[in-house]
């Protein structure tokens, strides 16, 4: 599973290169990929869906559909202004919905109490799949308390049912710096997520974990050739949609 995260980055101009850049380069695929553009550009990849079917036919019909997705969602609506609720994003037909990310938390105050209700929002709506962002800060990291910091912020799925529920692990200090943890490190903490999420989810889900901060085309490879990665979370190299593409590339014959 890749899923790109454009955040607030993007414009009309460049969703038609990256459409055309990433369709020249993407082989066939069997696996799940997403892209959460900026809410206000999501009608304008109806483009893209067009050109996808066209690609489909000369891959014969191996190529999947892109799916496209909410960066978040708010649980509620009405007199909220400047919010996207998620009743919206169901009629749109939104396949995946990102909650959690770690610029919600730190730039929007959302905390463990904001993300439960998201969480049971989502449950009860038509978006079908989930994914729940969570990682240390480099404090936190640094103090070798990393396992508890997730421990904590898993508490929001505990004893609840969770059907295609994808974590995110995305250290903070790893995202849009260029730094990132080791492989084998990646491997263990991923494994040590799906421990938690299986032992306190009611019907004892083991999620696929995504990993997530400063993911290229270059150390791609390094990431899923471990166990436990399950795919990516691409922020600043999802812009481009050849770099995306390769990524994509790479998990398909890597894993
Ligand atoms: P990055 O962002 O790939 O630019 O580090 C990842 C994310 O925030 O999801």
């Amino acid at each position: 599973m890749i899923i790109a995260n454009w955040k607030s980055n993007g414009g009309l101009m460049m969703i038609q290169d990256w459409t055309s850049d990433f369709i020249n380069s993407c082989s066939p695929k069997d696996f799940y990929v997403g892209i959460a553009p900026p809410v206000i550009y999501i009608s304008d990849f109806s483009l893209l869906e067009w050109d996808l079917d066209t690609l489909k036919e000369k891959s014969n019909n191996k190529i999947w559909d892109i799916n496209i997705g909410a960066q978040d969602i708010d649980h509620l609506s009405g007199s909220r202004t400047g919010t996207v609720s998620i009743r919206m994003f169901e009629e749109f037909g939104i396949d995946f919905a990102i909650i959690g990310h770690s610029e919600r938390r730190e730039f929007f105050n959302e905390d463990n109490d904001l993300i439960k209700q998201k969480i049971i929002a989502l449950n009860n709506s038509n978006i079908k799949t989930k994914i729940l962002c969570i990682g240390e800060t480099k404090e936190e990291n640094d103090k070798g308390i990393t396992k508890d910091i997730l421990k904590n912020q898993l508490e929001v799925v505990d004893a609840m049912e969770l059907e295609n529920f994808i974590i995110a692990y995305e250290p903070v200090w790893a995202i849009g710096s260029g730094l990132t943890p080791h492989p084998k490190d990646i491997n263990e903490i991923h494994k040590y997520i799906k421990d938690v999420v299986q032992s306190n989810s009611a019907n004892k889900l083991i999620p696929k974990v995504l990993y997530g901060g400063s993911v290229t085309d270059k150390n791609a490879e390094s990431f899923f050739k471990e166990e436990f990665v399950d795919g990516a979370l691409v922020g600043g190299a999802s812009l481009d949609g050849k770099t995306f593409a390769n990524i994509v590339n790479i998990y398909n014959s890597t894993k």
